[in-house]
């Protein structure tokens, strides 16, 4: 007997294993309810009384060496889990992180915020569903008067008062004019929106960009040279011309447009073989309206622009259909990395 329990006692020692499942094998062979050790703790009864104690001590250490086998390898085991288990391969190459990209609506309105920045514009910003004064009445835009008709406009209320969707940001203007004391240069970044079907050139949401420039003896001249500037470091051209235009709320009021060149055949087709592109409103800002706003109009002058970032978008990065701004195609946005 005593020497079974010695061959055990050198298999318990020898024994080696890595995965877990053979360790519980192990186990149960030896410490389990119907394991060895059971057996020879059941066969005690029988042992001869003067090897009893032997017998006892031998049997006892067999399972201590097996329990310390079992303890042993189980902590062996948890250690390398630690290593490969928890973290994996720590010298594994990492993982990609996909990094986003700003919306070219973002970037383009950003880049002009900038341009005027340093030129001494701040940034000023009004609400999107607007009353009827700032969106209308104040821009000279009185009830009934037809310009009204040149801007589809969702009604949110008509009665008692009537509150709307903005359909320009040029409120803004009315809303900063209202607020502040001239001189100021402030532009005016945007959501608008107007009651026109869906196409590839216009979209019932977009955004626009408003200017406003109010100072004692500000003129045409200022205008114009500012509008250029602004040309020149934004599209890097540097010819525009000024057409006469109609805006009620300027007089008198010019269309702006940048000679875009007629060197490749996109150009022939977004220019329509002129090589002319109209780029945006602009005007000296009507009299009444800085009198509606409360500022003496014998005294202060002042020059207004406004423009739509969408199409500047699109001319700067040749996209075709202004819809593509609003899908959120991951392959189109990711185009837009690098962009300034
Ligand atoms: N509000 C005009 C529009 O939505 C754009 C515009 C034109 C703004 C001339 C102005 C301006 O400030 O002076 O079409």
């Amino acid at each position: 007997m005593i020497d079974k329990i010695k061959d055990h006692l050198q298999a318990v020692e020898q024994f080696d294993a890595q995965d877990p499942d053979a360790i519980e094998a192990f186990r149960i062979q030896y410490l389990g309810k119907k394991g060895i050790l059971n057996d020879f703790f059941t066969a005690f009864k029988a042992v001869p009384s003067e090897d009893k104690k032997a017998y006892g001590q031998a049997v006892n250490l067999l399972k201590t060496k097996a329990q310390e086998k079992v303890d042993a390898l189980k902590k062996q085991l948890e250690a390398k889990r630690e290593e490969h288990g928890v973290y994996g391969d720590l010298t594994r190459p990492g993982q990609e992180i996909g990094i986003g990209s700003r919306h070219p609506i973002s970037v383009v309105k950003d880049e002009i915020i900038r341009i005027f920045a340093n030129i001494g514009f701040n940034v000023s910003e009004g609400p999107e569903i607007e009353d009827d004064w700032h969106n209308f009445t104040a821009l000279n835009l009185p009830e009934y008067h037809p310009a009204r008709d040149m801007q589809d406009t969702f009604f949110i209320q008509t009665d008692p008062e009537k509150i709307l969707l903005r359909t320009h940001t040029s409120g803004v203007q009315v809303r900063y004019m209202e607020n502040n004391t001239p001189p100021f240069r402030t532009i005016s970044p945007g959501r608008v929106y107007r009651n026109e079907d869906i196409s590839a050139r216009s979209h019932c949401l977009f955004h626009q960009v408003e200017g406003l420039y109010v100072d004692k003896g500000v003129s045409f001249v200022d205008l114009k040279q500012t509008i250029l500037y602004f040309v020149k470091q934004l599209f890097g051209k540097s010819k525009i011309r000024l057409r006469p235009s109609y805006f009620p709320f300027t007089e008198p009021s010019a269309e702006v447009d940048i000679y875009w060149g007629l060197e490749t055949e996109a150009d022939y087709r977004i220019t329509k073989g002129t090589g002319w592109l109209e780029i945006m409103g602009c005007g000296m800002v009507d009299p009444n309206v800085l009198s509606n706003c409360k500022i003496d109009a014998e005294q202060y002058t002042g020059f207004a622009f406004g423009m739509g970032i969408e199409r500047i978008a699109m001319l700067l990065y040749q996209i075709e259909d202004i819809r593509m701004f609003y899908e959120n195609d991951i392959r189109f946005l990711r185009q837009f990395k690098s962009a300034f």
